[in-house]
Parts: C-alpha cells; structure tokens; sequence
C-alpha cells in the first residue's frame, strides 16, 4: 500500500516524480504529495484524488527543483484529506517524509513528542517520523533517520528530504520494499522497480534495517548501525513498454488479453525438451519428505490455492488445504518438520501472507513461494520458489497473474506427484500434454469477447450476481464473484452448487442472474439438476458449458458460453477466462474506474 519515489540528479525532478507516481499507483491512490527542494526551500503540495489532479495543479508553477520526493497513497491512519496526505513535515517545516507502512508504535511516540512541544497536524502515523527525526537531527541527516528507524516498530519503507541537506535523499526500510536506481542522470529510490523503467539502469534491493543516502552521483547503503553494506547492483530488466496500454482501453483488459502468453511462458520455461518432464530450479534445496501440504495465500492467489487444492488431492497422496493466510496464525493447524507449505502471491509482499509464512517458518515448515515479482519479501524468506511468468500486472483486479498461478500450481502439483512416485510417467506425459494446450484454447476463448460483451449490456444493471460450480471450478466460482464485485461493485457471491439448496436459493428470483460453470467432465448430471433449479424459481441461468450442443441446454440456460474441450486439469483457467471478460465489460458499462477500483490496493502491505 501507498507507492514511494525519490530523485536527485541533473534532471528537473518533477516530471520524473509524476512519471514515477502514475506507476505506483496502483500501490494506492486515495492521495498523493511531493516534496522537492525548489532553490533549496522546502516546497509541498498535497491533494485529495488521483495523481493526475495533482499534476494539473504543479506543472504550470514551472519548478526547476533537482531533489524531491513524491507518494501517492492508499489510508490507513486518517481520511483521505489533504492534511493527511504525504509528505509530512517537521515543526519547522524542514524536514519532509514519505512513507509506505505502518507505525505501531506511534502513539506512544506521538505522547512523547507532543510533551516536548511538537505540533501536530494529521492524523496520520507517518507524521511522528518527521517529528521523530527533527528531534534526533543534529546536522547529521543520516544519523537522525538511522535513530528515528531503531525506535520506530512496524513496518516503513521511507525517504526524507531536509532543507539543511539539499544535496542528498535519505531513505531506510523494514518490512515495505524499497530500491534504489541508478541511471544516467541521477539516482532513484522507490518501491517497485516499474516507477524507473526506462530511467534507471542498475538496481540495488534494501535489505530491511538498512538504510541508504542518495545523492546525483550515486547512493551508499548502510545498516542501522551506520556500517556499509555493499551488495552488487543488478541490472535493469523491465522494458517501459510493458507498462504501457499498448492500444488498449485499460490496463485490466490489455491483461486478460496477455493470458495465452503468461501461461505459456509459465509453463513452457518449466519443461524440459520433448515437454514431459518439469524443470523446477528454484526447489533443489526442498526435502521432499513431507506429510501434509498448507496452501497459503489471500484473496485471488487464494483462489487459485483453494484450485490446486482440488487439482493437487488426485494426485497426491498426503492431506492437503488452502488457508485464507489472515486466518493461518489464528488456527491451531497442524505445522511440524514435515509440513510443506506453499505461499501463492503475485507481488511477494502481501503482508498477511508474509506473516503466515514466518509463523510456518518459526514452527519447522518448509516454504516454496509462487510468486510473480521477483526480489520480493516472500520469496526472500521461504526455502525455495517457483515463478509465474506474467509479468507486470498493473490493473488492480488480478486476471493474467491469477490464470498464471494456476498454471504453474498445477505443473508444481505434477512435480511433487513424481518426486512422491505418486504418479506413473504416462500419467504425467498426458497431463503435460493437456496443460500445453492452453495457450491456444485460452486465445479461442478470447476470440469469444463480443459475444461475452453482449450479455454484459443485458446485465450491467443488476444488483446481485451468483455463481455456482462444483469440484475444481468452485474456487472458479469464487473468482468470478470476486473480479465482478471488486470492479463493478456489484454484489456477487461464489456458492459449490450443491450448496444452492442450503439457503442462496431464497435470493433467486426473476431478476437474479446465476452463472453456471458446467463441465461435462464434473458432476455433470447433478449441476445440470442445480440449473433445473435456478429455472423453476424463475433465475436467469448464463451457462458457462463445455458441452454447448447438449439439446437439454435451451431448456435450462438463458444464455450460454461455450468453451473449448479441455483435459480436467485445464477447466479452471479456462472457465476463469469468460467470467473475467464478463466482470470487464460490466465494470465498463457501469463507468467504474477498471483500473484502479475504489477502496483497494494492488498490493496490501497491512495485516
Ligand atoms: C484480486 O483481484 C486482488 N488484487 C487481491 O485479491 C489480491 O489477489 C490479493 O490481495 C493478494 O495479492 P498477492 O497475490 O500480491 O499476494
């Protein structure tokens, strides 16, 4: 939550800061601040609403400041308001702070602060850093950020601009990420490298508890006892265009587009020649003498958990479950040296997830992450690690990453089979060669849109949704929901179809649309029996159906979507491509914001 940059070179800064600040955010975006050195004054300017408004209210000062910092936020201490937004400033208005994070102990440091006469104007945590380094600051800026830092508790990424100190950026972190760049006219901080794609050329991770000062020639990192820490600089690998629309309306759609490449990327760099055995480096470390298998993750890497739960139970032979991570700590599961535990996460940070992977840790588990950014938390502290291979994602709304999660979870849970000897060589070989199928079966469902497109104008307008499926595509179910309340803010619920009769089947009526995921290959007969059932109280059913020519479907479906025949272990991404497409057109027609819906963060980095 909440997206942090500095720079400090030979360029105008303001311009890089606003470049920077639109990358992040979908880090957070309730607010934004910069804070630059304007012919060395401190010079601020804050507002409510997207970073763009705030651009349109900076740009024709026409400011030449070569040294500033800048963040666009998501709130968790005080409202959206402009004295809450970032930066923050000492007493005397010197010193400003940007931060990403949570101080836990600020009230107590608020107390103490406030009875030695600092003045406070925000409700905001990040405040009492800025109030905190003015007291330690007795000209050594860096020594007032170290001190500041070892009395802090939580968690902060941060960056501090002193107008004693105009030649230099101070940043530290514990817990939120942070990395610094180098380019050709200066030097970078911020906390995620596509804020400095195309500007940056090297790169240097911040380990927590470390520190660094920034300057135009360069940066020096150091760890809370003011020793330097040196580790090589890594290159530059994002290329800009992947964070731009590329032609599309939003970036949400460019990505659900982008699916047959992330899955087949994913899959494909996992398979050795001749595609019937999988290749997974990052687990050589990983004892494979486990009894019981946790699949921890939060909200859609949750989902695609909860499916490798189904997909993983027919071929492996230990007890295996996916736990919402938030709940993982709170639950007495049953974690010793032979749990193996598998942390799902697109950006590696998710802070539920990281503290269910230390509580994992601390009890003997070993941990493989999935993940999709590299160099993240998640992967630093697990034991070994499997990548997806989507790519950037930058609409809020999970689709490539989630489809790649999939993908990759599958092929893990083949991989554990064979390591297991659970699974025969020709078992394997035909569901590889299902699984490399995807790609193309992914691209004909997209070929699909405008009839999906359609059925989005007939419904745009109603109220609640429901989704109902059953085995492997009830987390499928769950997904659908969930991508059509986050960006259209309808209401949607995901029910095992089964459990229709239990009680949602008091909300069916003549306005209620039901999505019906049926595959002719899971219970076909009995979700064929749920559709009866939707109908006979008048529910509008939309068929999701690999199975379109079945001459009973008129009678029962409103509106059908037919989808290509597919192997079992390729019906939940393929069922997940139409739902996401529908959630899409809804949102658009409804004229929410796709991108960046209200309320949410791309990545949450508070528990
Ligand atoms: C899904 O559309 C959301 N962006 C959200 O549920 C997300 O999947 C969740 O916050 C987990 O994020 P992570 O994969 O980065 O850990």
């Amino acid at each position: 939550m909440c997206g942090i940059i500095g720079y400090v070179g030979s360029e105008p800064v303001v311009p890089l800061l606003f470049a920077g600040l639109k990358r992040l955010e979908y880090r957070g975006y309730d607010s934004s601040g910069i804070a630059i050195l304007e012919r060395e004054k401190m010079t601020l300017f804050r507002r409510v609403g997207k970073v763009e408004q705030l651009e349109e209210e900076v740009l024709p000062h026409q400011l030449t400041a070569r040294i500033g910092i800048g963040h666009t936020r998501w709130a968790t201490h005080g409202v959206p308001t402009e004295e809450n937004a970032h930066p923050h400033l000492d007493c005397r208005g010197k010193i400003a702070v940007i931060h990403n994070g949570i101080i836990e102990n600020f009230l107590d440091l608020k107390e103490r602060l406030t009875a030695r006469g600092h003045r406070f104007r925000s409700q905001t945590d990040t405040e009492v850093l800025a109030h905190l380094i003015e007291e330690h600051d007795d000209g050594d800026l860096l020594a007032a950020v170290a001190a500041a830092a070892r009395e802090a508790k939580g968690a902060f990424a941060l960056a501090v601009l002193s107008e004693d100190d105009p030649e230099r950026i101070i940043v530290a972190r514990r817990g939120s990420p942070l990395v610094l760049g180098k380019g050709k006219s200066g030097t970078f901080a911020c906390s995620d490298v596509p804020a400095i794609a195309g500007e940056a050329s090297q790169l240097f991770f911040l380990a927590d508890d470390e520190l660094a000062e920034l300057t135009a020639q360069g940066f020096h990192a150091f760890n809370l006892e003011g020793e330097e820490v040196k580790r090589p600089l890594q290159e530059m690998t994002m290329n800009p265009l992947a964070i731009q629309k590329g032609g599309y309306k939003h970036f949400m759609l460019k990505e659900i587009h982008e699916q047959p490449r992330a899955v087949g990327e994913t899959l494909y760099e996992k398979l050795e020649a001749g595609r019937s055995t999988i290749n997974l480096s990052g687990l050589k470390k990983i004892d494979m003498n486990f009894d019981r298998v946790y699949l921890i993750a939060c909200g859609t890497a949750y989902h695609a958990g909860l499916t490798a739960e189904y997909l993983w139970e027919r071929v492996l032979p230990v007890p295996i479950q996916a736990v919402i991570a938030s709940e993982f700590r709170l639950r007495e599961m049953h974690i010793t040296p032979r749990t193996l535990v598998v942390a799902v996460s697109q950006s590696g940070e998710t802070l539920d997830t990281l503290m269910a992977v230390r509580h994992a840790k601390e009890k003997g588990a070993t941990v493989i992450a999935l993940i999709n950014s590299s160099n993240s938390a998640i992967e630093r502290e697990s034991d070994g690690v499997v990548y997806t291979r989507a790519g950037i994602e930058i609409g809020v709304a999970a689709t490539k990453t989630f489809s790649a999660q999939v993908a990759a979870l599958a092929l893990l849970g083949l991989f554990l089979a064979k390591r297991c000897g659970a699974i025969s060589d020709e078992t394997l070989k035909e569901e590889l060669a299902g699984l490399t199928l995807l790609p193309g079966q992914i691209t004909q469902l997209l070929a699909r849109e405008e009839a999906i497109a359609s059925l989005a104008e007939r419904f745009y307008n109603a109220t609640d949704f429901l989704f109902l499926a059953r085995g492997p595509l009830y987390p499928i179910a769950l997904e659908g929901a969930l991508k059509l309340k986050e960006i259209s803010y309808i209401h949607a619920e995901g029910y095992p179809a089964g459990e229709m009769k239990h009680g949602p089947i008091a909300l069916i009526d003549e306005q209620m649309p039901v999505v019906i995921l049926l595959s002719h290959q899971i219970a076909y007969d009995k979700v064929l029996g749920n559709m009866q059932e939707v109908k006979a109280r008048k529910g509008i059913v939309i068929a999701l159906t690999d199975r379109p020519d079945d001459p009973i479907l008129p009678k029962l479906a409103d509106h059908t979507i037919a989808l290509p025949a597919a192997t079992p272990i390729c019906l939940p991404i393929l069922y997940t491509i139409p739902m996401q497409l529908l959630a899409y057109h809804i949102a658009v027609l409804r004229g929410t914001d796709v991108d960046q819906p209200r309320n949410l963060a791309k990545t949450v980095t508070v528990e």
